[in-house]
């Protein structure tokens, strides 16, 4: 269970982290005692937050697409071994890390996180985690893309192991909504959390190779993933000729949070086959939720804000499991 200090106990991320743990069976949290809280760093290092904010707000403005990268890379962290910036760690002679995942696809933000560390080493020596950095630069990212603002907990130790093998913990394009609930549930998430996060997709792009399987010979009845836009498959067809790199973003604008995914979705236009199964899926529940985001941003940012703290205490180390790195992409 997370260990609960007085900051963090009388915090309304405390109630959350409760009731994460109430209302969930949630055999993945940490059983540790990693004490977080939401102002770990406003006596150990003050300077912390604003280091990162200000790095995330310039980052931003030079290259926007970075806010998705940095999402994206928070979250296939917490998916990995726990929100312990396993994601961050560069391969040895002796250890091909996650990070050379096929999965890892196109993976960005590397070059903002070692900007930060670097800064943050120089202010306060051995403190600021690695894991941490992550949380906090996807939460400013998400903000500075017009999402929620919201805090979240610190006190993330950093984790000694990234293996490739490992990143078989992601989800896939080609999952169907049962596998996406099944992976989700089992990290503790509810189905509501699960549509919520997928909501991330408002953000970024997807290569052509990730969704072409649904533009031809989808199965032995269809030519085309029946479930795709007929009108939306055809652009796609078109734009993919260029190859298999080619990105495409998700919502209608890949740097702007909003809910536009969920509109999109309505309209038969997922990108991703996980995508557009939170809609035409098997499940009825995901669809309604869905319908709710596309008619309700601030109910969806609400959500998002809970998910998203709760996937950021994801198996979280604690002291005598972890190490704040000098450098992220090296154990110490
Ligand atoms: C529900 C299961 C999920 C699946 C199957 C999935 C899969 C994918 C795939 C295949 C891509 C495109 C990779 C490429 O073609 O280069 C992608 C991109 C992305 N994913 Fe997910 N993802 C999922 C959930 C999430 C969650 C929970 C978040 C964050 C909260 C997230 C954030 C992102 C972002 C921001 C991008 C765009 C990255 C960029 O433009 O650089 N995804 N995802
Ligand atoms: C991602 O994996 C590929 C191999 O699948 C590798 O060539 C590439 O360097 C990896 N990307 C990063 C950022 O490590
Ligand atoms: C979802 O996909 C899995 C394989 O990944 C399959 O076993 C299962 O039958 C599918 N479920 C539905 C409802 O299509």
């Amino acid at each position: 269970m997370i260990a609960t200090t007085t900051t963090f106990a009388s915090s309304p991320l405390f109630l959350i982290a409760a009731a994460v743990v109430l209302h969930n069976s949630t055999p993945l949290l940490s059983t540790t005692a990693a004490a977080l809280s939401v102002d770990y760093y406003s006596t150990r290092c003050p300077s912390a937050e604003t280091t990162v904010k200000i790095a995330v707000r310039h980052a931003l403005t030079a290259d926007p697409t970075l806010a998705a990268a940095l999402l994206r890379l928070h979250f296939h962290d917490c998916f990995i071994q726990g929100c312990d910036a396993s994601v961050l760690i560069d391969s040895t002679e002796e250890n091909t890390a996650e990070k050379e995942s096929p999965l890892n696809k196109s993976l960005r933000g590397y070059e903002l996180v070692d900007a930060v560390k670097l800064v943050l080493e120089e202010a306060c020596p051995g403190l600021v985690s690695c894991a941490d950095i992550l949380a906090m630069a996807a939460r400013d990212a998400v903000f500075f893309a017009g999402g929620p603002g919201y805090e979240i907990a610190k006190g993330r130790k950093d984790g000694r192991r990234s293996r490739i093998e490992d990143a078989v913990k992601l989800p896939q394009p080609g999952f169907n909504v049962s596998d996406l609930l099944t992976l989700f549930g089992r990290h503790g998430f509810s189905t509501r959390d699960l549509v919520a996060l997928a909501g991330g997709h408002t953000l970024g792009v997807a290569r052509c190779s990730s969704f072409k399987n649904r533009l031809t010979h989808f199965d032995a009845a269809h030519q085309v993933d029946p479930s795709m836009n007929s009108h939306f498959a055809g652009t796609l067809t078109q734009i993919c000729r260029l190859g298999d790199d080619t990105p495409v973003p998700f919502g209608y604008s890949p740097v702007t949070f909003d809910n536009d995914y969920f509109i999109l979705l309505q309209m038969g236009k997922g990108l991703l086959f996980s995508d557009q199964e939170l809609l035409s899926g098997s499940q009825t529940t995901t669809g309604e939720i869905v319908n709710a985001y596309a008619a309700n941003e601030a109910m969806f940012f609400v959500d998002f804000q809970q998910a998203m703290v709760k996937m950021g205490l994801l198996d979280v180390k604690g002291d005598d499991e972890g190490e704040v790195r000098v450098n992220c992409r090296r154990v110490n």
